[in-house]
């Protein structure tokens, strides 16, 4: 892979991955054969400062002030490129986060303080995102997200997608040992006989994938409905749009369509803002009495009123 030099392209995509851990240098012992699990080393004249885990350090019982955080710029950066370290370090600085650069022969990589690490992560992400959305000239134009249904072979993008967008539950906040369910469910959901083409859409940015929404076929008694989700949109492109431009198109395309309305299960202060009413509402009782006002409806332009009955998801759900 030829090493990026171009400032731009390094911030635009620089995709910041924080590393497994605690790290902390330590100041090595003058003498001690090296050992341990030492990832940086520098030698100066007063002595050799090494970067570690900081349980190496602690069964070592060597001293340290500093307990950082290793984050890895993940593209594959030049030795010559220029002002990576700079509009970093600068972005950093105005956050109030300090920070000490590493430069490997592939990656720069930062030690921030543990507490600030999830700070750290968001400013890099925020600007790799301003970078994106600078229109640099005609060499970089301006990056489109572009809607459109999902193909065969945007599976794996998709499936990776969702277990990244749910390795950390919704409903507790936790992270999710093993895959998520949600993984699965839409595994099933494609293989399945009310999977719906045009309902599963993905989000497009530069040709990667960053987003997706299925709705599959459901009912109430004999009235065919849309049961929407899962919904992913990849971690670091949260809260940017994303999601809300797959709810609007899928609205638009299930007008479109003549459907009747979509039923899902979600957080009524997210999805009221595309109209969905707690599905009581309007008649329809949650396939689990316990879901309550997180399941909801959005009735559609031809809404035919009167609906009474419980709402039966897709097969692949209860499965
Ligand atoms: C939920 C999800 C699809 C939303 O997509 P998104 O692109 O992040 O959201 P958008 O940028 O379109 O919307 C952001 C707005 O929605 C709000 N929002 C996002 N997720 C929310 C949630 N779970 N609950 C309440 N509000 C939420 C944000 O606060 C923001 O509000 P603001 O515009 O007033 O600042 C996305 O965050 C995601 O993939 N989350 C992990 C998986 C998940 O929870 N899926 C849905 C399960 S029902």
């Amino acid at each position: 892979m030829t090493a990026e030099k171009d400032l731009h392209t390094l911030l635009a995509t620089m995709h910041p991955v924080r590393r497994d851990g605690e790290f902390v240098y330590v100041l090595w012992p003058h003498g001690k054969p090296l050992g341990g699990g030492i990832m940086a080393a520098v030698r100066e004249a007063e002595g050799l400062t090494v970067v570690m885990p900081r349980a190496d350090a602690d069964s070592a019982g060597l001293p340290y002030d500093f307990v950082g955080a290793w984050i890895t710029l993940e593209v594959h950066s030049s030795l010559e490129a220029v002002g990576l370290t700079a509009a970093v370090g600068a972005a950093l600085t105005e956050a109030k986060i300090s920070c000490n650069v590493l430069a490997g022969f592939h990656h720069d990589h930062l030690l921030v303080p543990v507490a600030d690490a999830d700070r750290a992560l968001e400013v890099l992400h925020e600007l790799a995102l301003h970078e994106l959305e600078q229109d640099s000239g005609l060499e970089h134009p301006a990056p489109v997200l572009r809607l459109r249904t999902e193909q065969p072979e945007d599976r794996a993008a998709v499936v990776a997608l969702t277990a990244a967008a749910f390795a950390v539950s919704p409903v507790t906040g936790l992270p999710v040992e093993g895959e998520p369910e949600e993984v699965e469910l839409l595994r099933r959901l494609f293989d399945s006989a009310e999977y719906l083409p045009e309902f599963s859409i993905v989000a497009e940015l530069d040709g990667e994938i960053v987003g997706h929404v299925i709705s599959s076929r459901g009912w109430v008694g004999e009235l065919a409905l849309l049961g929407l989700g899962p919904i992913s949109v990849v971690p670091r492109l949260q809260r940017h749009g994303i999601g809300t431009a797959l709810m609007n198109e899928t609205v638009a395309r299930a007008n479109a369509a003549g459907e009747r309305g979509i039923a899902l299960l979600g957080s009524p202060e997210y999805y009221s803002r595309f109209g969905f009413v707690p599905s009581t509402s309007l008649g329809v009782a949650p396939p689990e009495a316990g879901w309550g006002a997180h399941f909801q409806l959005l009735p559609l332009a031809v809404w035919p009123g009167g609906v009474s009955g419980t709402f039966r998801y897709a097969g692949a759900f209860s499965d």
